[in-house]
């Protein structure tokens, strides 16, 4: 059956592709999920996890992926499907619905459920049990121009991630040809200001509080150095 469902990697998206989401359908081309959207309302899927739920170990433990994977992220879903079950974003991708409600109090409601349903898919392969260490030649070379280096790009991501206040993300993104860090509240994505999101860091304490309290610049540390894909973040390139 098709059906709009996440693990069908929408995170190739442009900037042009993205913005153009809301009103024609290169966004749905460019993900996959354009026949799929044309089958009808289908709900919005959770994707299964890339990797075992020990798989992080040490670094998050198999009891924090158990509630930020198995309940967190999948709350996100399952409120988003009713959210948007019987209007005018059932069937929708999850990038439409997105890009369709960013910015409209009256939407905050969908817009929430469907960008930390995004972020968190984002989050899961921005993360590898096999992370960390150098970035492939391509975005390599992108840190080196924007940084100066890879340690200068991972101290920034750090920065980023410690200092967001509250809850939120830290992002490595492509802004036009080249990459910087930003970072964004609640569930806010960098999509919605133009932006190609390369990878994130999910700084909500939901992601580290079981296994680092309040020390969010350690859990921010060993992911950095031992978890981030930096092979999903040049696939991102384009
Ligand atoms: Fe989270």
């Amino acid at each position: 059956m098709n059906r709009p469902i996440l693990n069908q990697f929408p995170f190739g998206l442009s900037r042009r592709e993205f913005l153009g989401a809301s009103s024609g359908a290169a966004c749905l081309l460019a993900t996959g999920t354009f026949a799929a959207a044309q089958g009808g309302a289908s709900p919005i899927e959770q994707p299964p996890l890339p990797f075992a739920e020990n798989a992080l170990e040490p670094v998050i433990s198999a009891r924090t992926l158990s509630f930020h994977y198995g309940k967190h992220h999948k709350a996100y879903v399952d409120n988003l499907n009713k959210a948007i079950a019987g209007t005018e974003f059932a069937g929708m991708s999850l990038e439409k619905i997105i890009s369709a409600t960013a910015g409209k109090a009256d939407k905050a409601a969908i817009f929430n459920n469907a960008a930390q349903t995004w972020n968190h898919t984002f989050y899961w392969q921005s993360l590898s049990p096999k992370g960390g260490g150098d970035a492939p030649a391509a975005l390599k070379k992108k840190i080196e121009a924007a940084f100066g280096g890879m340690d200068a790009c991972k101290k920034e991501l750090a920065s980023a991630a410690v200092t967001q206040f509250g809850s939120g993300w830290a992002w490595l993104v492509l802004d036009g040809d080249k990459v910087k860090v930003v970072k964004t509240g609640n569930a806010e994505n960098p999509m919605t200001q133009g932006l190609k999101p390369l990878l994130t860091i999910d700084v909500w304490e939901h992601a580290y509080y079981l296994d680092y309290q309040n020390r969010r610049p350690d859990y921010v540390v060993a992911v950095l150095d031992k978890l981030v894909n930096w092979q999903f973040a040049a696939a991102n390139l384009g």
